[in-house]
């Protein structure tokens, strides 16, 4: 496995592969490496010849508030776990590289990126899909994976290619959990062995709502009534947003029909968490 850090080695190496008539894969993260990345690079591996795995945290899409130095870090051990599954390139830009002096050029999805985490977290989309924009133009992939637990960066992703044309695939992949339900994620380091315990609570919910809709509840203020009640009776815990959507508009929805997305963001102590749920209207008749 190569690891490179310039950004003009990397276009010039894709560049090469792509003459070569290689398919490529990037699988864009900020490092820390759980199973939620590596099912990604796994994934990355069945759909391409050269598999990238971009590794910046990138302060862009960090708030004013948000400590973009206490986000973890271990480039060694992060190596090692890519080396394993294979990967061909671990690309680690410096931020230097990323946005040298008199940088000054952002790309906003912009109704997608309003709502949800992009009002509790204003201007994090505008950072992540211009992030995302420079590391497609470096990295010329063919393909994307992202994975689903982040929903609504997903979708601004799968728009941001749309809207602007992009020659690539941006695929979405299922959230992976710890077998107690606990959804995967770099934050998880930060909480405490209560905090955690406490944040089992949004795996419930979301699967409390996946009952409701199998038993026809599929209206809103029922479902989201559901999720509250599970949500506070957990300790440390405050709610940031609970969303039921439409899964591509992100607009809210009164009723589940077809397919809709539940999402929620909650604080549990210091640490803010998100997760979601497919939830799909289960047919009109049986017997
Ligand atoms: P990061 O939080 O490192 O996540 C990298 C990728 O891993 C994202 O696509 C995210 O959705 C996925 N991921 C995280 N936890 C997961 C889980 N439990 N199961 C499945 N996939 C999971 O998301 C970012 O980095 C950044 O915003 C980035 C896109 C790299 C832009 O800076």
């Amino acid at each position: 496995m190569e690891i490179i850090r310039d950004p003009q080695e990397v276009q010039a190496l894709a560049a090469d592969w792509r003459a070569r008539g290689l398919r490529i894969a990037l699988v864009p993260t900020m490092g820390y490496f759980h199973g939620g990345h590596l099912s990604l690079m796994e994934y990355g591996k069945t759909i391409s010849e050269k598999l990238v795995v971009s590794l910046f945290v990138n302060p862009a899409q960090f708030g004013p508030e948000e400590d973009v130095d206490r986000y973890p870090r271990d480039l060694e051990q992060d190596a090692a776990l890519a080396r394993e599954v294979g990967v061909d390139l671990l690309y680690t830009p410096e931020a230097a590289a990323m946005y040298p002096p008199g940088y000054q050029t952002f790309v906003a999805v912009e109704r997608l990126s309003q709502g949800w985490c992009g009002a509790s977290r204003p201007g994090h989309f505008r950072g992540v899909a211009t992030v995302v924009l420079k590391l497609f133009n470096q990295v010329q992939p063919h393909a994307a994976v992202f994975g689903e637990k982040d929903y609504q960066q997903l979708a601004v992703i799968k728009r941001l290619v749309s809207d602007l044309d992009l020659p690539l695939t941006v695929v979405g992949r299922p959230i992976v959990r710890d077998p107690d339900g606990l959804a995967l994620s770099s934050r998880n380091t930060y909480l405490s062995r209560e905090e955690r315990s406490a944040a089992l609570c949004l795996n419930q919910a979301l699967k409390a709502t996946r009952r409701l809709v199998e038993n026809r509840v599929t209206s809103r203020e029922q479902i989201l009534k559901t999720v509250r009640k599970i949500i506070t009776q957990a300790p440390f815990t405050r709610i940031d947003y609970l969303a039921l959507v439409h899964p591509e508009t992100l607009e809210e929805v009164d009723t589940v029909r077809g397919e809709s997305r539940m999402l929620l963001a909650v604080w549990v102590g210091q640490t803010r968490l998100i997760d979601n749920i497919l939830l799909r209207e289960s047919p009109e008749c049986c017997v």
